[in-house]
């Protein structure tokens, strides 16, 4: 797969769009035990892993993208930092499982998602959890409008056009722009294409496959985006 997440966005990301995870930290740090090893995918620069970090949890942080992983390193020095490419790569054996921002819609089809569901249990070790959300299939009708957006920082401006390529792929087009300290200018373009799951079908793959498993709309307390949903699993003890 081609890596997304180049330098620009992963920088704009990290100044405008981390507020994810901040969401997510309260519902998440309360299911987990304390003192917890958690393997996090798709950490992104840690808008969630500081939190766990601050908590006391030794967090294994993965991403694909490595201007991602370079800004998680500055950003919380005491995570452990490692590139794993869901879908390429195998899930190395985890006591806990976390992801947010919709990191699992990034995979080629419904299919690869179960996949790296069905990679997550095998991975999790007993009486550890999974704690992930999704981009539901209804997250196609919480979009009222597809008007583009421009977001604007300093040094930088943002265009993104939204598509629905199907009833379950949201395309984003992303053209950016910024400019270094030195005055030099750079741009960049992706496209971001997100299948949407349906969440009760990928909840059935975890209890199939041996978890205690429910869809639910947030992690804890917090009003999640419409469309989103939780996947809360467990392996039992024993
Ligand atoms: C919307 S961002 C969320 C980042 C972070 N979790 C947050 O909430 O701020 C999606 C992240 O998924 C990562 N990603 C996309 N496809 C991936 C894949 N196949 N394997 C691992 N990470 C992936 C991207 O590099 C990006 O960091």
């Amino acid at each position: 797969m081609s890596t997304l997440y180049g330098p620009g966005l992963s920088a704009i990301h990290h100044e405008a769009f981390a507020s994810h995870g901040d969401l997510c930290a309260p519902g998440i740090l309360a299911a987990l035990a304390p003192d917890c090893q958690v393997l996090e995918l798709g950490a992104g620069s840690g808008a969630l892993t500081r939190h766990l970090v601050a908590a006391g949890h030794r967090v294994i942080a993965t991403d694909a993208s490595t201007d991602m992983l370079d800004l998680l390193a500055e950003a919380v020095p005491h995570a452990t930092v490692g590139r794993l490419v869901l879908g390429d790569d195998g899930i190395i054996p985890a006591p806990n499982i976390v992801s947010v921002g919709h990191v699992l819609n990034y995979l080629g089809s419904q299919e690869q998602v179960f996949d790296v569901l069905l990679q997550c249990v095998d991975s999790l070790e007993m009486g550890g959890l999974l704690l992930l959300d999704l981009l539901d299939r209804s997250y196609a009708e919480t979009r009222a409008t597809l008007e583009p957006l421009r977001w604007e920082g300093e040094g930088w401006e943002m265009d993104v056009t939204f598509a629905l390529a199907s009833p379950d792929r949201f395309v984003r087009d992303i053209s950016l722009t910024w400019t270094d300290p030195d005055g030099t200018s750079h741009h960049e373009h992706e496209v971001h294409t997100n299948i949407l799951v349906d969440a009760d079908e990928a909840c059935r793959v975890l209890v199939d496959a041996g978890l205690v498993a429910e869809v639910r709309r947030s992690f804890g307390d917090e009003v999640l985006p419409a469309g989103f949903a939780v996947l809360h699993g467990a392996r039992p003890a024993g």
